[in-house]
């Protein structure tokens, strides 16, 4: 990128900020995090080798996320709050950020800038982890310094579900709002429940990732606990079972497991009748 080319990556968030306060958003965001920004990849010393004053020192490196922030506060003035969400982590040790060297510094740097600090670890896979490897709050050793260098407050993700575990990183004082992207997805109602004490109502996110999978294909986003999702207003969460009472549903496989294709079928969709054509012999059969 030359200067012009940095010139206009500003003006453009500029207007973007301006178009989200004139759209009435509260919150408006700098981005630098699942190496997926100008504003990250200008932090990381492995992919930034410029000469200029946008390159070489960390002060250098992060001249730009400085630049945007303050372009944004600027635009937005008092109507919308402005946050930045950072990588707390890379999770590659030094040819990265990480949580005790530059992605600390960094923070450190412009610790009372933003109006918010959004922490995470990079990239989208550390991030959203599955059940299978990564525990709720598994986030908290990466994130949890943040706090220590800001007054400002600091909100973080983890898979979190259950009440508990969320008011331990407040008490704790891990965290100032718990960020909640696939427990929201599965319940959109998890604030509310847990408001309303409806704790055994909360439909679980099982941290499966048929969601993730669903925006790396660019198919609409799907969740195996939450059937109604992308349903909004009166009808999320309020969807009945689609299941037919008649169970005359009909099926036709001419996989080569033919039996075995119905048996799962029966199984998983209940329906009473599997038409399966006649097997033509091949050469495996003879
Ligand atoms: C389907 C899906 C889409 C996401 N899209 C974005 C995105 O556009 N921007 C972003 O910063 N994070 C995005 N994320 C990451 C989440 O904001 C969050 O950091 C991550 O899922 C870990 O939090 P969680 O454990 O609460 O899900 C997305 C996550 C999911 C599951
Ligand atoms: S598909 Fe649903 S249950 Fe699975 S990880 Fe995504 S939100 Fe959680």
């Amino acid at each position: 990128m030359d200067k012009q080319d940095i010139r206009d990556l500003r003006n453009w968030h500029r207007d973007a900020a301006i178009r989200s306060k004139t759209a009435g958003f509260d919150i408006v965001y700098v981005y630098a995090t699942h190496d997926l920004s100008i504003a990250q990849q200008f932090l990381e010393k492995r992919k930034n080798d410029r000469i200029d004053e946008y390159g070489g020192s960390l002060e250098n490196r992060a001249r730009l996320l400085r630049e945007l922030i303050e372009d944004t506060k600027d635009a937005v003035g008092d109507r919308c709050a402005v946050a930045v969400r950072i990588a707390a982590d890379e999770l590659m040790g030094d040819a990265g950020l990480t949580h005790d060297g530059e992605a600390r510094d960094v923070i450190a740097m412009l610790a009372e800038l933003p109006d918010l600090w959004d922490v995470n670890i990079s990239t989208w896979p550390n991030d959203s982890q599955t059940s299978r490897f990564a525990k709720e709050g598994f986030q908290e050793q990466y994130t949890s310094f943040v706090k220590s260098l800001t007054t400002k407050p600091v909100v973080g993700v983890g898979r979190f579900t259950s009440p508990d575990t969320m008011v331990s990183q407040i008490r704790r004082g891990i965290l100032d709002f718990i960020g909640a992207a696939r427990p929201s997805i599965a319940d959109p109602f998890l604030p509310k429940k847990i408001e309303e004490g409806r704790i055994d109502d909360i439909r679980e996110c099982i941290g499966c990732n048929m969601c993730v999978s669903s925006d790396y294909t660019s198919t609409n986003l799907r969740c195996t606990q939450n059937p109604t999702m992308g349903r909004n207003g009166d009808a999320a969460g309020t969807l009945k079972s689609s299941r037919r009472k008649s169970r005359k549903d009909r099926f036709s496989s001419s996989a080569p497991g033919r039996r075995d294709s119905r048996q799962l079928l029966l199984r998983h969709v209940g329906a009473s009748k599997c038409i399966l054509p006649k097997r033509r012999p091949n050469s495996a059969d003879a």
